[in-house]
């Protein structure tokens, strides 16, 4: 007897779709059985017909900030838990991974990893999470004695370290020591690649010269920065024989970089994320529309103030050049990229603490606006739109990079990534083209967020 079955959809795997009448068969929360055919009459309580649908692993997204502790200003206007989980699994994200992160002043990650477990069960959660650590003073008593038994013990097998940012960036010696730590565990690295001195250098030149307005972030983040970054990140892992994994990874420059490497077999993996696809900093000039086309009204266009750009302040920045969206559509194609998250890092817009902490001073002035999108419900469905739909990836690719590669990374593959007898039941239908006409809009999505920097983008499919 099963709880459920669900039948005839044809399951989606790296390397393979399954013929059209497969049928699936879950108890307790675990696939037991898959077959082509029928299962014996009477033999659930519960069936789905899913005739001529894709059924694909439940999404894993890698990169989602939640609740954390001074990330940015805007640190209490984004997400819970609860909402940033409910809005995951309303587009077809069944695990998240969030981060615990350190502060400079913290001499023990244990507190910290507790007070984030009280966080997370606080209003519980709508799907399966778990943590990265952030770190930011990397001790040899953290390093040797700590992130052991939080790997052994607590499960977190994965580090995320800055190279920007005052309050977060480590330096080379450090890098060099976590690597060396996260090689002999087989922990993975996450590394935000962007040159910090090069970074402060335009921003002291741009406030110079009075330009603030929030498409000067864009300037200010140049793809250079993120090249160099990359390249040093690539240069100290050779050093060290280190696995590491370029996160958020937005311009030609740093993919080429990366792509190099791993032509020279260096063990590099690479993450993207939507807006790196699909964005133009254009996009930040003045409409805050994310330059889709959308269907608002000029007027509407026109009423904002010139502070709409804010909402899609992130960093690494929307990039100025269709070159570089080309090129990373270019690694999602082949195989350079090898997962895509959401970097879902919200802040509300109209909040004085959320974006509008821009407008503090009265004017316009992007060094003062927390960074980050809401992205963890669009992720999906926006892949699933202008990569499959679109006939840009494969449907297995699909699935690699939101599901099958994010579990190995994160050492998940033996309960989810992908549909078999004996993983967890985290499964996604998706019905076929063309079933939806949608435009993305906020007032459908369940996060707690007051914009979407997707609002006006096609869905022409939606998790089930
Ligand atoms: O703009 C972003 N993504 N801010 C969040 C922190 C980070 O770098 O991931
Ligand atoms: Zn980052
Ligand atoms: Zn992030």
């Amino acid at each position: 007897m099963y709880d459920l079955i669900i039948h005839n959809g044809q399951i989606v795997s790296t390397s393979h779709v399954s013929s059209p009448d497969t049928w699936i068969g879950i108890q307790d929360e675990k696939i037991v059985c898959i077959q082509a055919g029928p299962l014996p009459h009477d033999a659930s309580k519960r069936y789905i017909d899913a005739k001529g649908a894709y059924i694909t692993p439940g999404g894993i997204d890698t990169h989602v900030h939640l609740q954390q502790l001074q990330v940015a200003p805007g640190d209490d206007t984004g997400d819970t838990f609860e909402s940033g989980t409910r809005s995951a699994i309303a587009g077809g994200t069944t695990t998240i991974i969030a981060f615990a992160n350190q502060q400079r002043h913290d001499k023990s990650l244990y507190p910290l990893v507790e007070e984030y477990h009280r966080r997370a069960s606080k209003d519980g959660t709508w799907c399966d999470y778990g943590f990265h650590v952030i770190l930011t003073n990397p001790t040899k008593a953290i390093l040797d004695e700590e992130i052991p038994v939080l790997f052994e013990k607590e499960g977190i097998s994965s580090i995320k370290v800055y190279m920007t940012y005052e309050a977060r960036r480590v330096g080379d010696r450090d890098m060099l020591e976590i690597m060396l730590r996260t090689r002999k565990l087989g922990m993975t690295l996450m590394i935000h690649a962007e040159n910090d001195d090069m970074v402060q250098l335009v921003i002291d030149h741009l406030r110079d010269n009075d330009l603030t307005e929030p498409h000067h972030h864009a300037i200010a983040r140049t793809p250079l920065a993120e090249a160099e970054a990359t390249n040093r990140a690539i240069c100290l892992s050779n050093l060290v024989s280190s696995p590491i994994l370029i996160v958020h990874v937005s311009s030609s420059a740093a993919m080429s970089r990366i792509r190099t490497a791993q032509n020279d077999l260096q063990p590099i993996f690479a993450e993207t994320c939507p807006q790196y696809l699909l964005m133009l900093a254009d996009a930040m000039r003045s409409s805050g529309h994310g330059g889709c086309g959308c269907s608002h009204s000029a007027e509407e266009k026109a009423e904002d103030d010139g502070f709409e750009g804010a909402k899609l302040i992130c960093s690494p920045p929307l990039r100025e050049s269709k070159d570089d969206l080309d090129a990373v559509w270019k690694g999602m194609i082949n195989g350079t990229v090898t997962t895509f998250s959401s970097d879902h890092c919200p802040s509300a817009f109209d909040h004085p603490k959320g974006k509008k902490k821009g407008l503090e001073s009265g004017k316009a002035d992007f060094t003062k606006v927390p960074n980050g999108l809401p992205g963890v419900e669009t992720r999906l469905p926006l892949l699933m739109t202008y990569g499959v739909e679109k006939e840009r990836i494969t449907v297995q690719r699909f699935v690699e990079v939101t599901s099958t590669q994010p579990a190995h990374l994160y050492g998940l593959q033996h309960r989810k990534g992908s549909i078999a007898p004996g993983m967890d039941a985290d499964i996604v239908i998706w019905f076929p083209n063309g079933t939806i006409q949608e435009e993305i809009s906020n007032d459908k999505l369940h996060h707690s967020i007051d914009y979407t920097p997707f609002e006006g983008f096609q869905a022409t499919n939606w998790p089930r």
